[in-house]
């Protein structure tokens, strides 16, 4: 994922944040101290739509897998004090000790479907919290592209740039019932949920140039492939992606073609680390 063709096509993203914080705007008014955004990117979100809901005397720390994204994200945030960004791979096996206990809230936005180890993913979440911390997540639980990703892997002429499509496919993106499974992993990880939903999301891209941007700043495969079947894929890819949307006329004269309807689903989860918490299984 590039930084600047993410901060170019990320509308969708700003519009599911933005609400979600104003959802959960007391959630947020109350996250005093530090609070980490994992999976920040390049920090926009964090910026633009995080740090304006906490209270004064927050601070964020931005953390991503991306040394790329966190280098953006410091590069445009250097002159805001209460911004800091760190490389941490949410999933890891070794969480950094100094990193433990450090943090009074986490929030993560359109970040964990990338995350294979989903119960890793949670225990590290609950050991960066202190105890009474509160965490809110939002990602995509299931998304129809998924399954083009999928159909795309057996084609032969993508099929070698393609062998790793499991590890980009969301974990609960052939779960039966996520929320219900999310629930009991965040028990089961030692967290007391106070919110679990799992939703059913619109979203309208102005024309399929938007959609295929959109998918351009999100695809996990394009780097590793040469322009010619770079191109190839991208346009099989949209074709799967249009026939499987809902494509309108659009209304306005300034922008001919269709409209593209793209239908998703989200899990968001609000949870606190009890008081005098221990962990109940690892
Ligand atoms: C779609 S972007 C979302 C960025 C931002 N949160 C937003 O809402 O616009 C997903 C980000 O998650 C990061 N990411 C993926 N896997 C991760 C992991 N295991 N640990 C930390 N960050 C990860 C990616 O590098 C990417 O920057």
């Amino acid at each position: 994922m590039e930084p600047h063709n993410y901060v170019g096509a990320h509308d969708l993203q700003r519009r599911d944040a933005s609400d979600i914080v104003e959802e959960f705007a007391d959630v947020f008014a109350a996250m005093h101290g530090t609070c980490i955004d994992i999976g920040c990117g390049p920090g926009t979100i964090t910026n633009d739509i995080i740090l304006t809901k906490l209270p004064k005397d927050a601070n964020i720390i931005g953390a991503d897998i991306s040394n790329s994204m966190v280098e953006k994200a410091r590069k445009i945030y250097k002159n805001e004090k209460r911004l800091k960004f760190f490389q941490l791979d949410i999933e890891t096996d070794s969480l950094p000790i100094s990193e433990m206990e450090k943090y009074d809230s986490a929030v993560s936005f359109y970040c964990l479907h990338w995350c294979q180890n989903m119960q890793n993913t949670l225990n590290n979440i609950h050991q960066l919290l202190r105890p009474g911390g509160h965490g809110l997540v939002m990602f995509i639980s299931y998304h129809i592209g998924y399954e083009a990703y999928k159909r795309l892997q057996n084609n032969p002429r993508f099929k070698p740039y393609l062998e790793d499509t499991w590890k980009y496919i969301p974990s609960f993106q052939d779960c039966l019932n996520p929320r219900m499974t999310m629930k009991k992993m965040l028990e089961k990880t030692g967290f007391e949920v106070l919110h679990c939903s799992n939703h059913e999301k619109t979203y309208i891209y102005e024309n399929i140039e938007t959609l295929k941007n959109h998918m351009i700043a999100v695809n996990p495969f394009l780097d590793r492939m040469p322009d010619d079947i770079k191109n190839e894929y991208l346009n099989e890819l949209t074709k799967q992606l249009t026939h499987d949307t809902i494509l309108f006329k659009n209304k306005k004269d300034t922008s001919p073609g269709y409209n593209v309807l793209d239908r998703y689903k989200l899990l968001i989860a609000h949870f606190r680390k009890p008081d005098n918490s221990i962990i109940i299984e690892r």
